[in-house]
């Protein structure tokens, strides 16, 4: 099954900012089950499964700010359909990351998780970062903030072995998220270029307060899981997380070398064959579990 992936030769791409060589698709038709997974759904040190969880706690609140950062200008995008399709389905497949999440998160709930607590903990952490900023402000915040999810997401679909860590339901979801943030990983910087050209001090100031938060923000939301199930972080747990997430695979370390790349002056992002391959490789493999049932 293929959704994805019309030409953009086919479309009519005169007169467009778009870096996207496609009609980005929202895949309505997915069917989730989570209820196989466990308190630790990670394989290796538990503070790697509270790790996940806060990624997918911290996804509902973040993407749902998202939205609200994108919508505000989308109608003022004129004279660029191809931008604006995107847009608009990028904000579409944001939603459903945000609500599919929470269908997760609900079952994490179910295993001793404190979800409420977290969220409440995103959404005001969420609200400290983008203190004073502008629409504007907040739309380069955004496009920052995906170029690091876009960064995480080539990570984790590059690296068999961090995806075979976790468990199989869990990691379709992580699989789906970030098949569609690397579809849209163009997206948000486009709508940020089309209202603000190539004002590079701005991105700076926007992208430095996205980095400067990233990290500890997650790393927040690890404490209140651990708490919530009795756990303080001893040495080995500490030790396990630095290295997961600035060693092997060191994800964080990675990501960190991606922001330097967005934060250069010439940052472009460009979509070769072996993205759009990959992507259509894994939407096969997400949907291959429903084929076998239908
Ligand atoms: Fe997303
Ligand atoms: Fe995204």
């Amino acid at each position: 099954m293929s959704n994805s992936g019309i030409p953009l030769d086919d479309l009519n791409q005169t007169q467009t900012i778009s870096q996207t060589p496609f009609d980005i698709p929202v895949r309505r038709d997915l069917e989730w089950d989570f209820s196989q997974v466990e308190r630790q759904f990670v394989e290796g040190d538990i503070f790697l499964s509270y790790l996940y969880a806060a990624f997918s706690c911290g996804a509902t609140p973040i993407e749902s700010f998202f939205i609200k950062s994108l919508k505000p200008t989308l109608d003022s995008i004129v004279g660029d359909d191809k931008l604006k399709r995107d847009v608009d389905a990028m904000i579409k497949q944001e939603a459903l990351h945000s609500s599919t999440h929470r269908k997760f998160n609900n079952r994490l709930k179910e295993l001793g998780y404190d979800i409420d607590g977290a969220t409440q903990y995103f959404d005001n952490k969420l609200k400290e970062m983008v203190a004073g900023f502008t629409p504007i402000d907040q739309l380069g915040f955004v496009s920052a903030a995906e170029h690091g999810l876009y960064s995480f997401a080539m990570i984790l679909l590059n690296d068999r072995a961090m995806q075979a860590q976790i468990h199989p339901q869990a990691r379709r979801l992580f699989v789906w998220h970030f098949m569609e943030e690397a579809e849209h990983g163009a997206v948000s910087h486009d709508q940020y270029r089309y209202f603000m050209g190539n004002a590079y001090s701005h991105r700076m100031k926007t992208a430095l307060r996205a980095s400067q938060h990233v990290f500890n923000l997650v790393d927040g939301a690890l404490d209140i899981f651990a708490e919530g199930f009795g756990h303080s972080r001893s040495v080995k747990n500490r030790i396990a997380l630095l290295k997961y997430q600035w060693a092997t695979p060191g994800i964080y370390r990675q990501m960190a070398v991606r922001m330097a790349e967005y934060m250069s002056p010439s940052y472009k992002l460009t979509f070769g064959h072996e993205n759009t391959s990959l992507i259509q490789k894994y939407e096969k493999e997400i949907y291959a579990p429903q084929n076998l049932v239908v």
